[in-house]
């Protein structure tokens, strides 16, 4: 289970007319644990109606800003928004628990990268902090934002990325993306009008081509975006493991995880991981998750389903994914399974990483 601190608002900022940021205030004695990178989630707790709600949100804030912050969508019907007098506001307490989460970005000053984050509504969240830490902390890389919203109101953290854009000038490339913007003349090429399809996703790599021979792409928003946005690379030719999926997007119940399929309330798993033989429950999580949240460490890269980096064999049970990018039919049929993605559907699993 995840350990859970009382931490103060300090701040809470109106980034949109329904998203707000909030910051914490990290008492000295905690810092150490609260260090985080890039890309990675709070996950929050508290009561509504009775029940004990626990959400994750993504950390708006970047690491070398030294503050630390989550940016909430404040409109949608089940979130902080129906406590916003309890808990948006100023000097509040609320019970979070340390940042975690694989959908990061490792910042090293010496790289020369280019990297496209695609992006929709809340989903900016994780990008956000992950773009300004390359901007700010690897001066030889490149960042190309395709951004989709209804309209120019709903663009969250907006005015600050214009000032990036301004700021990292040659470096930023910014293109928002507006579905419900009628037939508003076009403003300038920052602006498009259209919901992120393929053909926008094309169009948006070859009006800003790479300039290194490396090139990382983020994904985050919502599913149908994720899918087509991720569709469209791997159909591009972009290699699977140069893409990276969050599918944990900002204001995620964990306690009503959306999915198909028909995930048992309830597992015992055995696991066979680097010789060790590993007994662990799993219930909402994945398998991946469940082994990195017990402190395992099994191999992972992409969480998305694409880099099968995280395979392993299934010898008892069963289990469905939620996407596979990488495993053939005959792969699947012989047991393999892709752990980031994969949830029990029956009472009990045997499965092997050492294959
Ligand atoms: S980590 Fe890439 S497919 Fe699971």
């Amino acid at each position: 289970m995840a350990e859970f601190h009382l931490l103060k608002v300090k701040m809470v900022i109106e980034e949109s007319k329904d998203a707000t940021t909030i910051v914490f205030d990290v008492p000295a004695d905690l810092e150490q644990l609260y260090r985080f990178k890039p890309g990675q989630y709070l996950t929050l707790e508290y009561e509504e109606a009775g029940n004990l709600v626990t959400r994750m949100y993504s950390i708006s804030s970047a690491p070398y800003e030294q503050k630390l912050s989550v940016t909430i969508k404040t409109k949608s019907p089940d979130t902080l928004s129906n406590h916003r007098d309890q808990i948006l506001k100023q000097g509040a307490v609320i019970k979070v628990s340390p940042p975690r989460g694989m959908f990061t970005v490792k910042i090293n000053p010496d790289k020369r990268a280019a990297y496209y984050f695609l992006g929709a509504g809340s989903g900016i969240v994780p990008l956000y902090s992950m773009m300004k830490s390359i901007l700010e902390q690897e001066p030889l890389s490149t960042v190309h934002l395709l951004y989709g919203n209804r309209s120019y109101n709903d663009i969250i953290f907006r005015d600050a990325l214009i000032d990036l854009n301004e700021t990292y000038s040659g470096q930023f490339f910014l293109r928002f993306q507006l579905s419900q913007e009628g037939n508003r003349p076009l403003i300038n090429t920052n602006r498009v009008i259209g919901r992120i399809d393929m053909k926008i996703i094309q169009r948006f790599l070859e009006d800003y081509p790479k300039q290194a021979n490396t090139a990382f792409y983020f994904i985050s928003g919502p599913q149908d975006m994720i899918h087509t946005t991720q569709q469209t690379l791997v159909e591009m030719g972009i290699h699977k493991n140069d893409i990276f999926v969050e599918r944990n997007n900002n204001n995620t119940d964990l306690n009503k995880i959306e999915t198909d399929i028909s995930m048992v309330n309830s597992c015992k798993a055995h696991i066979t991981l680097d010789g060790n033989e590993i007994d662990i429950e799993i219930k909402e999580q994945t398998i991946l998750q469940t082994l990195l949240d017990a402190g395992y460490d099994p191999p992972f890269s992409c969480t998305s389903g694409v880099c099968t980096t995280c395979m392993a064999k299934l010898s008892k049970g069963s289990v469905e994914m939620e996407e596979n990018y990488g495993l053939d039919e005959d792969e699947v049929a012989d047991g393999f399974i892709l752990t980031c993605q994969s949830h029990p559907t029956s009472d009990e699993i045997e499965l092997s990483y050492d294959v």
